[in-house]
């Protein structure tokens, strides 16, 4: 499939069949992440494989789960992140981990499963559950599993700017 068929055919899937997430579609969906490009190649992603009971700590802190077997819960180490120091100190952790979480959901795709990029979600709820240390910070949630039988895409999936919108 190229990317832009990819591109295309992915849609946010909001409702999951509890069928698992099998192994090796779950560790080539993570080499995508470790692999993906970094500021200063400085890599300070860090992604938890959340199943089982700890599923009940994302319910604690999210709506969006939507039933899925398996959540990655991406985040990046503020000590270790790239900032544009000299210029305006900008903190780069957010863009790499959204890097990440774009090369997760379109490895998910490949691996025909679904998934929905989250961000309404309580960050310091998922602190306190998950222990993480303060220079660790979520940014984003990422449900994936099998679709259910009747999910097709939301609304929102085809309206799209035109190119025109787009281009400055
Ligand atoms: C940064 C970001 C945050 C998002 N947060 C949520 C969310 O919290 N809950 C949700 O249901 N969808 C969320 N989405 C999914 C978007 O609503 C969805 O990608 C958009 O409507 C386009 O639809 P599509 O993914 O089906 O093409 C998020 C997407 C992005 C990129």
């Amino acid at each position: 499939m190229s990317f832009l068929q990819s591109a295309a055919d992915r849609y946010s899937v909001r409702k999951f069949n509890a069928t698992p997430v099998e192994d090796d579609k779950l560790a080539a969906i993570l080499e995508a992440g470790r692999i993906a490009p970094t500021a200063c190649n400085y890599q300070p992603q860090r992604v938890k494989v959340v199943t089982g009971d700890d599923l009940a700590k994302i319910d604690e802190s999210s709506p969006c789960r939507f039933g899925a077997p398996l959540v990655l819960l991406i985040c990046y180490d503020n000590k270790i992140s790239a900032k544009r120091g000299t210029i305006d100190g900008k903190e780069l952790g957010e863009i790499d981990a959204s890097i990440v979480t774009t090369h997760l959901m379109f490895a998910a795709h490949e691996q025909g499963l679904g998934s929905c990029w989250v961000a309404h979600f309580d960050p310091a709820k998922l602190a306190e559950l998950f222990a993480l240390p303060e220079n660790i910070i979520p940014l984003a949630l990422l449900p994936i599993g099998y679709p259910a039988d009747d999910v097709k895409p939301a609304a929102m999936h085809t309206r799209k700017n035109t190119l025109e919108e787009m281009l400055l």
